[in-house]
């Protein structure tokens, strides 16, 4: 596990190759595993391959999504928030689960932040999206996560800079000495 953490990076860049579908549903797979506080589950999955609809996903806030583009499969991550409180903290598990498995496969994925986000002055990012793929009204989109191949290389994450500072042992302030 630790192996799969460090290696997980942002990739931004993928080659210009389709998943095959078994790819695809091992990322169902994992994304559908998720624990879910009082086992609501809220959330919604869609895949998009379309490259037209990729290309206007892409669109959905000024920063941070153009490379979706490129990318070969998004996945919008949505949920009901009627469903359950915690549909955030839900979806996020959900979305971090595509990013391992991605990696766990060779493969690239990005978290494209979408809820909090704007389309521009009028529409929120997730009300583009959600007019865009036809989701039902109660739906809120938190992100998309764009996979394909990698066409970057980064270099994976360094144990040695981890920011320890970060970690307080029984009492905040005092160090916890690894
Ligand atoms: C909640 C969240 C939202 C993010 N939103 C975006 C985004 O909208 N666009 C983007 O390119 N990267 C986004 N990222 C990726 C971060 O920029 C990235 O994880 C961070 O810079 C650390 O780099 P690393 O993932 O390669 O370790 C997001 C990551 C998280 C966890």
């Amino acid at each position: 596990m630790l192996d799969l953490l460090r290696k997980r990076r942002s990739i931004r860049k993928f080659q210009d190759k389709k998943l095959e579908a078994e790819q695809i549903e091992q990322l169902v797979r994992a994304a559908l595993l998720a624990p879910s506080s009082r086992a609501r589950r809220p959330w919604e999955f869609v895949l998009v391959e379309d490259k037209e609809l990729l290309a206007k996903l892409a669109l959905c806030k000024e920063h941070g999504a153009s490379f979706l583009a490129e990318a070969p499969l998004g996945i919008v991550v949505a949920a009901d928030p009627g469903k359950c409180d915690v549909w955030v903290e839900d979806s996020s598990i959900c979305t971090l689960l595509l990013h391992l498995q991605a990696v766990s496969m060779g493969l690239g994925s990005c978290w494209i932040q979408v809820r909090e986000r704007w389309h521009d002055d009028h529409q929120t990012s997730s009300n583009y999206i959600k007019q865009l793929l036809r989701l039902p009204d109660q739906l809120q989109v938190l992100a998309i996560v764009a996979v394909g191949y990698p066409a970057e290389q980064k270099a994976p994450n360094d144990d040695s800079k981890l920011p320890y500072n970060k970690v307080h042992y029984n009492t905040f302030g005092n160090s916890f000495a690894n």
